[in-house]
């Protein structure tokens, strides 16, 4: 076995290689997340499955054969709550069935990547982790009853810490093989898949864990009256701290327009995606008054609320998107922080999208901000458009369909 592995080492080689050693390999740290609770001889049990997996796929083939089972809002809205947690049961059982079926999708995904990208180590890190939760989930009994779920409870909590930097790592991978692929649009359809079904399961885990927390304003995770200008004044704060601390002042930000509706909706997707639309705000404003940081015009942002959807608009003055790059700034991977930035710091603070949630440190511009702004956007049946005003400004524009609103609700 342990030959065959060597032989085969030039493929798959870090999973192999840290699979047939006994030492203490990054890879091997990362599994072990919980590494109090789990013993060496599971560790090693589940590293052996893992690469087994890679050869004998027929489970996860199975399952990848199941169409997922979307859920509307209203749906998690209105599952009922019941006395006795039987809402939180039925919950449980629904994931326990639909997760492996939606991460043996993803893990197909990576197999179907063309084999000089699926064998970059990085992103072949990612494939692992999948398989991994894959195994974890499915081999998860039928859950019977409370401690059951409990249990079950804990090891989505537990998959849900192991994957939050997936996708930094995706990105960085990505970054790694850009130099091998041809085909752009192969890049952005497995990204656009996988990070947006990657919020979904988020969502979807996330929702079932909150379940069991008693905040009378929500429900699981749907906020019952969420108001857009308290959570972009959340975010407002955040990117204002980050400008101040780059670029010793930061622009103020006015909210006006429907500034008193509340509605129901998740606020998930709107904390990945406002902080970065009001970062790149900030940064173009600050960057096109490097002489004058202290006076800088303000950003306005307008929320425009509707029976059918609500919009958020972010304007700056910030001198627009060139011609040049309009058609690029949506690509991933494009950024103009490294041109700009004389100061290294300044790279790690424009980009938190790419991390598990805005609360983890912020990263370099890796050109992720507006790509899987407007792929968790148009998820969500929204949209994302940028509007420059080449000398002026630019307008984002943030488009999000109600959960109660007329017409169909997009489905998490
Ligand atoms: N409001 C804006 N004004 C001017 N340029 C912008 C604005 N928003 C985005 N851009 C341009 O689009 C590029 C890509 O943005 P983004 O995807 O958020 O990646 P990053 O912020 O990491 O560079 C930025 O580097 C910048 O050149
Ligand atoms: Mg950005």
């Amino acid at each position: 076995m342990r030959r065959r592995m060597a032989m085969l080492a030039s493929g798959p080689s870090r999973l192999l290689l840290a699979a047939t050693s006994g030492g203490e390999t990054g890879l091997s740290q990362r599994l072990r997340s919980t590494s109090s609770m789990q013993g060496y001889s599971e560790l090693a049990r589940e590293r052996s499955k893992t690469v087994t997996s890679f050869y004998n796929q027929s489970a996860i083939d199975a399952s990848a054969e199941k169409a997922s089972v979307r859920l509307t809002p209203a749906t998690l809205l209105y599952a009922g709550k019941s006395p006795d947690g039987q809402h939180i049961l039925s919950s449980a059982r629904y994931l326990h069935k639909e997760l492996p079926v939606r991460i043996a999708h993803r893990i197909k995904g990576f197999r179907s990547l063309p084999f000089i990208i699926g064998c970059n180590p990085t992103i072949l890190q990612v494939h692992e982790l999948y398989i991994r939760a894959y195994h974890m989930l499915s081999d998860f009994p039928t859950i019977k009853d409370q401690e059951m779920e409990s249990g079950y409870s804990k090891l989505v909590q537990q998959l849900l810490d192991d994957h939050k930097d997936v996708v930094t790592i995706l990105a960085e991978g990505f970054r790694e093989c850009r130099k091998h692929i041809q085909d752009e649009t192969l890049v952005r359809n497995f990204l656009d898949t996988t990070l947006t079904s990657r919020l979904g399961i988020r969502m979807l885990a996330t929702h079932h864990l909150s379940l069991h927390e008693d905040n009378p304003d929500f429900v699981g995770i749907i906020c019952r009256r969420l108001s857009p200008k308290k959570i972009i004044e959340k975010w407002v704060d955040f990117a204002r701290r980050l400008c101040e601390h780059q670029y010793g002042s930061s622009p103020r930000v006015r909210i006006n327009g429907h500034v008193a509706a509340r509605f129901p909706f998740i606020p998930m997707p709107l904390d990945y995606i406002l902080p970065e639309l009001l970062k790149n705000a900030m940064r173009a404003t600050m960057e096109s008054h490097l002489d004058t940081p202290y006076n800088v015009p303000d950003v306005v942002v307008t929320i425009a609320n509707n029976e059918t959807d609500f919009v958020i608009r972010i304007a700056d003055r910030g001198g627009g998107i060139p011609h040049t790059i309009l058609e690029k700034v949506m690509d991933y991977h494009f950024s103009t922080a490294e041109e700009s930035n004389q100061d290294p710091r300044m790279s790690n603070l424009f980009n938190t999208i790419t991390n598990s949630g805005p609360q983890s440190g912020p990263m370099h511009g890796f050109g992720f901000g507006l790509p899987t702004s407007r792929a968790y956007a148009e998820y969500l049946g929204g949209s994302l458009s940028v509007q420059s005003m080449q000398g002026i400004g630019t307008d984002v524009y943030l488009r999000l369909r109600h959960i109660d609103g007329k017409g169909e609700s997009f489905r998490v």
